[in-house]
């Protein structure tokens, strides 16, 4: 029955609907806009787990359409059946379940819609549901410059490889923790990936689902009913140019053997909080993961790999530091 199978299919599903605020993504996208304000021009931009009806990365890109001079804007959504929640309104229940929709807007639309917010009810729906791996959803992504969105958290390492086997510029929602996967932290290393500005306040809102679960913690419900969840790991990877990036991390501390000390099994010394990296010292430090958000290319060099269980040159998976095992940390040198 069609029923069951939605409901098994409900189950295995993993809980991915966390919709992003349309200021997180405008005030992520200034960034990159006031760096360089054709950043985006004559580009065709893809939101590949976005739904015309609800996202607001398809908001923003529609209304910013003109300004950031896009040639073709593409929002495509995975299929409701497929979702363990689905973020509904009251006439869902007319619409089909098992496609995908799509929305796209191009310069020659221009003239034809006198708001391009308007325009957004103008969607269809795909011949398939959606998914990022379709062949269908892959076209897209083949024609797109640039792919842009929060993606799916259980499936980020895939996502990021659909992105990278295609060579495109992108900008997405990750979790910190992927900084230290086997397939990020090397390209982060090589200065091929990098974070983006981040979240205000490091601590970003996500609307969630009616029927989405609740929690004792990170979560609340608002005066109109709405769920919401917070999460305080998450920040923006991506492989295009913000200003942030090329800002020094002005230091104040001094470097002196009692405050800073000395790993056992590396040549380095462990600087506990970035703030307070020595700026004195020219040899290498490990510091922690969250370094990563300030990091400036033209201060400092990363020199460690991260890998758990291997020992190798500035390896600081597992530093120690007078007999016991330290945090996981980054190794970094001051660029002369
Ligand atoms: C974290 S949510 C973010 C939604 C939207 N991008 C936003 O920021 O508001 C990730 C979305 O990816 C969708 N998704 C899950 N698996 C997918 C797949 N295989 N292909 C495409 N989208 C998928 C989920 O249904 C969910 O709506």
């Amino acid at each position: 029955m069609a029923g069951n199978r939605n409901l098994n299919i409900a189950a295995r599903a993993k809980n991915d609907e966390f919709y992003t605020q349309y200021d997180d993504i405008q005030r992520e996208l200034n960034c990159y806009y006031i760096y360089d304000k054709n950043f985006l021009r004559d580009k065709t931009v893809l939101l590949p787990c976005d739904d015309p009806e609800w996202s607001n990365f398809t908001k923003f890109f529609a209304l910013n359409f003109e300004l950031y001079g896009l040639k073709k804007l593409i929002s495509t959504s995975y299929a409701a059946d497929k979702k363990k929640f689905i973020y509904r309104n009251l006439f869902d229940e007319f619409k089909d379940f098992s496609h995908g929709k799509i929305y796209t807007l191009e310069q020659n639309d221009l003239g034809k819609v006198d708001y391009p917010l308007k325009a957004l009810n103008r969607w269809e729906y795909l011949e398939g549901d959606g998914d990022f791996r379709s062949a269908e959803v892959k076209r897209l992504r083949d024609e797109a410059d640039v792919i842009i969105t929060n993606p799916p958290f259980s499936m980020f390492r895939e996502f990021l490889a659909w992105i990278l086997e295609a060579n495109k510029k992108f900008l997405i929602i990750c979790n910190m923790n992927c900084i230290t996967y086997k397939e990020v932290f090397p390209l982060i290393k090589e200065n091929k990936i990098w974070l983006g500005n981040g979240f205000s306040g490091g601590d970003p809102q996500f609307k969630v689902p009616a029927d989405y679960e609740e929690r004792s913690t990170r979560f609340w419900i608002d005066n109109d009913g709405q769920k919401w969840r917070s999460f305080g790991n998450l920040h923006w990877l991506t492989n295009m140019e913000h200003g942030k990036r090329h800002e020094n991390i002005s230091l104040y501390m001094k470097y002196s053997p009692e405050l800073y000390p000395r790993y056992d099994n590396y040549d380095a010394i462990e600087v506990s909080k970035t703030a307070e990296i020595p700026k004195d010292y020219a040899g290498v430090m490990g510091v922690p993961i969250t370094f990563l958000g300030k990091y400036c290319p033209e201060q400092f060099e990363i020199l460690g790999k991260i890998d758990t269980g291997k020992i190798n040159e500035y390896n600081l998976a597992n530093p120690i530091i007078n007999g016991k095992i330290g945090y996981k940390r980054i190794a970094i040198r001051r660029r002369r």
